[in-house]
């Protein structure tokens, strides 16, 4: 390997605040002397920026205040300044009306925080749900070295002994005490027993998915995104990942030099055989616009074509995160994964993916499967055309019953969320288990933020029958800890007027996965006699953040990014005046 050119410290970013001899950078000086550090802290040393996405109500970064001090010492032990930049939280169960609505805030705000700031490298801590994209998108516009921490999953849930599943196991267990069959006292014990440590969800959810893809693309040490949160080893990874951006600093090592479309190749490969998110669709298609890479959901829709789900974690498979690190973690899969992932591309500790993953074992291989034994040959994700979805859906039939992958019924159409819980277990609901469920107005503008309504509950009378899945279609998403067949992120969506706006009860629904058609059986003469009558919504934000959303966002298949954000070019550094 050839030496890695590194800067001379009035290379640095952070010398034009401290290293010129002016009026300005003796201010900047006399204050960092205000709190009491010495020029022997700082001088000609990189700083260290870590953007932190901690917060009193963010249950899943509890421990992201005291990572954020055992980054700090890896920075320290390496020569480098450190700063904590406090970033929006995103507790992904808290924050109303969903934090998809502010994903492109935190990345906005962590781009900013960066460029404004006399800041040398990045360290980057989340991983609840939409943290990871939102930290990911702002270091990729900003594009000086930066590193990811993942926050990691919690400990496995617990009740009676057995093991319980973040998301995954809350949704089996209330359709069961909707239909009569858990008592108060034993939800009561379930909701004691699901989430008993700090981290994030520990099912293959949005989080674990997100986290495993910020790995695969090359923006964490390696098998940093499989260690539990409160395993000794997380803290000892958050050090060894303050060290090395200092380093990063120093070779000037960003994210334009690791993400190239194979490394995103390679994290859509890994989302596959993990089993992914389906939301980790919308956030790698904005994580690679943002890079300039033009991916399109058809790339998506090749890749998990080829790739089986090998990881055997919910709500594809029977384990969980805890599990899938002890049988050898991430590093692992990516070695069964062999020629389906680019072991050429860089990562962020300066050696290539093949290198970091050389040698990598899987110790269990129930949890992490032989390519020739997947959990699912169905696949992780598949994405739908037709007249209902021109623009396309996406499903993921791994986490779907089988039975319900080829299916055509009447629509059952529910105008938005309010129409649907006001009806949805009314004993005269017209619903049989061939209904196809149909909510609108759950999209980017519609929900708006594009809620995770997407696995709609299933009418009780349904529920009663014993049956637990049916064909649901909406343009929202779904959590990652869901399952179910279920159609998301249809585009255009309702509210601009897609077709999914003109849907009506009683219409036939084809459902189509092999096939990867999903239709409405209606003509298109009709289909424009409803689209002359159709209104659009009145908008949900008259000021504020919201109507900046509402202006700017794209639509699910072009990554609900914003326009000007998603938009290419490079914004100026700041004058110093
Ligand atoms: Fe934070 Fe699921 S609630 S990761």
């Amino acid at each position: 390997m050839t030496a890695q050119r590194r800067k001379k410290p009035e290379e640095l970013r952070s010398h034009r605040w401290y290293g010129v001899d002016d009026l300005r950078a003796f201010g900047h000086r006399s204050r960092i002397k205000q709190m009491g550090y010495a020029a022997a802290d700082y001088a000609g040393k990189p700083i260290i920026g870590i953007v932190n996405t901690w917060s009193d109500i963010n249950q899943c970064h509890a421990h992201l205040r005291v990572r954020a001090e055992e980054v700090k010492r890896g920075v320290w032990q390496a020569g480098g300044f450190p700063i904590e930049l406090p970033a929006m939280s995103l507790s992904e169960p808290v924050v109303k009306p969903t934090t998809m609505l502010y994903r492109n805030f935190l990345a906005m705000e962590t781009e900013e925080l960066l460029r404004s700031h006399p800041v040398d490298g990045a360290v980057l801590l989340g991983g609840c749900d939409k943290t990871t994209p939102g930290l990911i998108m702002g270091a990729i516009s900003m594009n000086i070295p930066a590193i990811f921490v993942p926050a990691g999953p919690m400990l496995r849930g617990n009740w009676r002994g057995k093991t319980l599943g973040s998301g995954s196991d809350t949704w089996k267990y209330w359709a069961d005490r909707r239909a009569g069959v858990i008592d108060d006292a034993t939800w009561g014990e379930i909701e004691d027993g699901i989430a008993r440590s700090f981290g994030t969800c520990m099912t293959m959810g949005t989080a674990a998915t997100m986290m495993s893809i910020a790995e695969a693309m090359g923006l964490t040490l390696p098998g940093a995104s499989s260690i539990p949160a409160p395993d000794a080893n997380h803290p000892r990874m958050a050090s060894a990942s303050g060290r090395r951006i200092v380093e990063m600093a120093w070779e000037d090592l960003k994210p334009s030099d690791i993400l190239t479309r194979k490394s995103f190749e390679n994290a859509i490969t890994v989302d596959m055989a993990v089993g992914g998110s389906t939301n980790a669709v919308v956030h790698i298609l904005a994580m690679a616009r943002r890079a300039g890479i033009p991916l399109t959901l058809d790339d998506l829709d090749a890749i998990a074509k080829r790739v089986p789900v090998i990881a055997n974690i919910r709500p594809s498979g029977a384990f969980l995160m805890e599990d899938f690190y002890y049988a050898g973690g991430l590093r692992a899969l990516i070695a069964k994964l062999g020629d389906h992932v680019d072991g050429s591309q860089r990562t962020v500790n300066g050696r290539t993916m093949g290198e970091n993953v050389q040698g990598a074992e899987s110790y269990n291989d129930d949890v992490i499967r032989p390519l020739n034994n997947p959990v699912s040959t169905s696949g992780a994700l598949a994405v739908l055309r037709g007249n209902l979805a021109p623009d396309g859906a996406v499903i993921k039939p791994s986490a779907a019953e089988q039975r319900l992958l080829e299916h055509s019924g009447p629509a059952v159409v529910f105008k938005d969320y309010n129409d649907m819980a006001a009806r949805l277990d009314d004993p005269k609901l017209d619903v049989t288990p061939d209904s196809v469920l149909v909510l609108q107005s759950a999209g980017p503008l519609g929900g708006p933020g594009m809620p995770e309504w997407g696995m709609l509950p299933m009418p009780k009378k349904i529920l009663e029958k014993g049956i637990r899945d049916m064909v649901r279609v909406s343009d929202s998403r779904m959590s990652g800890t869901s399952y179910g067949t279920c159609v998301l992120h249809v585009a255009p969506e309702s509210a601009v007027g897609g077709p999914l706006a003109l849907v009506r009860t009683g219409d036939t629904i084809t459902l189509d996965v092999p096939n990867r058609i999903l239709r409405m059986e209606v003509s298109d003469d009709e289909l424009e006699r409803r689209r002359a009558a159709w209104t659009p919504p009145k908008p949900h934000y008259p000021r504020g953040y919201g109507a900046i959303f509402a202006r700017h966002v794209t639509q699910a298949d072009q990554g609900c990014d914003f326009d000007f954000l998603a938009a290419p070019g490079k914004v100026p550094e700041p004058e110093i005046h």
